[in-house]
């Protein structure tokens, strides 16, 4: 089931309040040990078309459970178009996509799609922004709604808040009402297209720490699309490279570092990861010819 405020786009964020891993929040979650995890999501040959334009194609990639895996391309390479695929906002012209095993064949609230510009509800405060998705799946009412969305507003340390409207909020503060509703609906998957793109470097610090804290909080699987090579290199688990348009996946980078990662003071080892990044993307960005966005 889809979300109207998932289908035009969202943006994830948090803030230092993340409360303790003992919450409920955190409990309802948590439903099985790293060792279990498996695959989620397999991406297999996949390709879209739209016109005589080929967006990207021959794709392939799994994703496991509780993976946190980001993707760079050059623009127009076919990011964007990849996220709605796999959201099931547009209907790839090849291949196929299995969600826990499944064909996707549309939207479906296990995956949050969350975008770049702000999605609020202009006509709805801060508390019934990030009750939305509960209130459009009627999955809770009355007094457990309310401790719902209280929960919520607390991860993201808005509680404050709840009775603001997006007008009087900042662009960061907005940012966490965003990440409040996809997690309030508790997505498996969220589906995140450079959600930090427009913010300013302090505020973009803040919200990639607390995105991992709520990330390893959870059992959510993240695959997040970045512009930015140090966002991928202090966000992900692993690192899928893009060629230009028609995008397909060059290279693959896992990063396998302890997490904080102090990318403003990085290791030897995070150079060498940033260097494969800027290698394999660099010579694919945009040419004179007209290859790219
Ligand atoms: N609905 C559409 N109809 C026609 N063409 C489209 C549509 N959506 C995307 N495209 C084209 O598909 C190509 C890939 O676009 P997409 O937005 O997926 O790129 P991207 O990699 O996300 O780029 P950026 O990094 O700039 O966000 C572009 O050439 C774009 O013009
Ligand atoms: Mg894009």
């Amino acid at each position: 089931m889809s979300l109207p405020g998932q289908t035009t786009g969202e943006n994830l964020a948090a803030t230092n309040n993340v409360p303790a891993a003992s919450t409920p929040i955190v409990a309802a979650r948590k439903s099985c040990a790293p060792e279990a995890h498996g695959e989620i999501l397999k991406v297999s040959n996949l390709g879209l078309t739209f016109g005589t334009l080929h967006a990207y194609e021959g794709i392939e990639f799994s994703v496991r459970e509780h993976e946190f895996l980001c993707i760079i391309g050059p623009s127009g390479c076919g990011k964007s178009s990849m996220l709605m695929s796999i959201a099931g906002h547009n209907w790839p012209t090849a291949g196929e996509i299995l969600f826990g095993g499944q064909p996707v064949r549309g939207p479906d609230v296990e995956r949050g799609l969350v975008f770049q510009e702000y999605a609020l509800f202009l006509w709805m405060n801060v508390f019934d922004n990030v009750g939305f998705g509960l209130r459009m799946l009627r999955a809770a009412t009355g007094s457990e709604y309310r401790r719902q969305v209280e929960e919520h507003l607390a991860l993201v340390g808005l509680t404050e808040f709840a009775h603001y409207w997006p007008y009087q909020l900042s662009g960061g503060m907005r940012q966490r009402v965003a990440i409040a509703r996809a997690l309030a609906v508790k997505p498996r998957v969220l589906l995140m297209d450079e959600p930090f793109g427009a913010l300013d470097a302090l505020t973009r610090r803040a919200l990639q720490q607390e995105l991992v804290r709520i990330w390893q909080l959870t059992e959510m699987t993240i695959i997040f699309v970045t512009h930015n090579l140090q966002e991928a290199l202090y966000l992900g688990d692993r690192v899928l490279c893009m060629t230009r348009r028609p995008g397909r996946i060059k290279k693959e980078i896992a990063i396998d570092l302890p997490r904080p990662r102090d990318v403003e003071d990085p290791s030897e080892e995070m150079k060498q990861i940033i260097k494969e990044m800027q290698d394999a993307v660099y010579s694919e960005v945009d040419s004179p010819r007209g290859h790219g966005a």
